[in-house]
């Protein structure tokens, strides 16, 4: 699949203040600076399309962008920054589940993971929590570019070592780089076919 339109719809803070077209929709999800906007820009080929920046806690709101007029993507604030307040936090955690559990038009969640850290406890946490949900996502490892080629099958395999301790069925995953383009066409052809499969239902 090639992105051909993708436009920014809207930012707010609430679920129940997001689109209301129902269209199939997939949203992005990780630790602050792990590169979930700037996959985004990579995907949809437009560099400032969601803001990025180096510095982390930029994404603050749910952003939904509309892809080829067909699809949502939704960019999310990242979690696990360590210098927003308590209460900042608090809220933050409330309109970021909320939107996971009442936000019937998502299909999947893509959970980002920078390829060059080991397994943290705070995203172990957050893969627990989808899990409990029942809530569809894949693994999404992001910055590729920043380790040797070689070294990358390496760390996957150590990632879901860790991931297998729990886990009985391992997720899909992907390797990205925003920068380099990888991941790009897995990414948007796994998209493709899950929009296939729910026209065809
Ligand atoms: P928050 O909105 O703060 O949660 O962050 P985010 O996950 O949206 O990260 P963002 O896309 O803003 O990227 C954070 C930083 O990582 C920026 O400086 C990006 O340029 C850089 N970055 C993101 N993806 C890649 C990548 O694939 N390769 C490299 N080398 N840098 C990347
Ligand atoms: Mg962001």
């Amino acid at each position: 699949m090639n992105v051909a339109h993708a436009e920014f719809v809207m930012s707010n803070a609430e679920v129940a203040k997001c689109p209301k077209s129902h269209l199939p929709e997939y949203a992005f999800i990780g630790r602050s600076n792990v590169g979930k906007s700037s996959l985004i820009n990579m995907l949809c080929n437009r560099k400032g399309l969601a803001k990025t920046s180096s510095r982390p806690g930029k994404t603050q709101l749910i952003n939904h962008f509309l892809i080829n007029k067909k699809w949502h993507l939704v960019d999310l604030p990242g979690y696990g920054y360590a210098r927003v307040s308590k209460t900042q936090k608090k809220v933050f955690q409330k309109f970021v589940t909320d939107y996971f559990l009442k936000r019937n038009e998502l299909i999947s969640a893509f959970l980002l993971i920078d390829i060059r850290h080991e397994p943290q406890p705070v995203d172990l946490d957050f893969f627990k929590w989808l899990g409990e949900h029942q809530i569809p996502f894949s693994i999404v490892f992001t910055k590729a570019d920043k380790i040797k080629p070689g070294t990358i099958e390496k760390r996957i395999k150590n990632y879901f070592d860790e991931l297998k301790k729990d886990w009985e069925e391992l997720p899909p995953h992907f390797v990205t780089s925003a920068s380099k383009g990888n991941g790009k066409e897995e990414l948007l052809g796994y998209i493709q076919e899950i929009n296939d499969s729910i026209k065809e239902n």
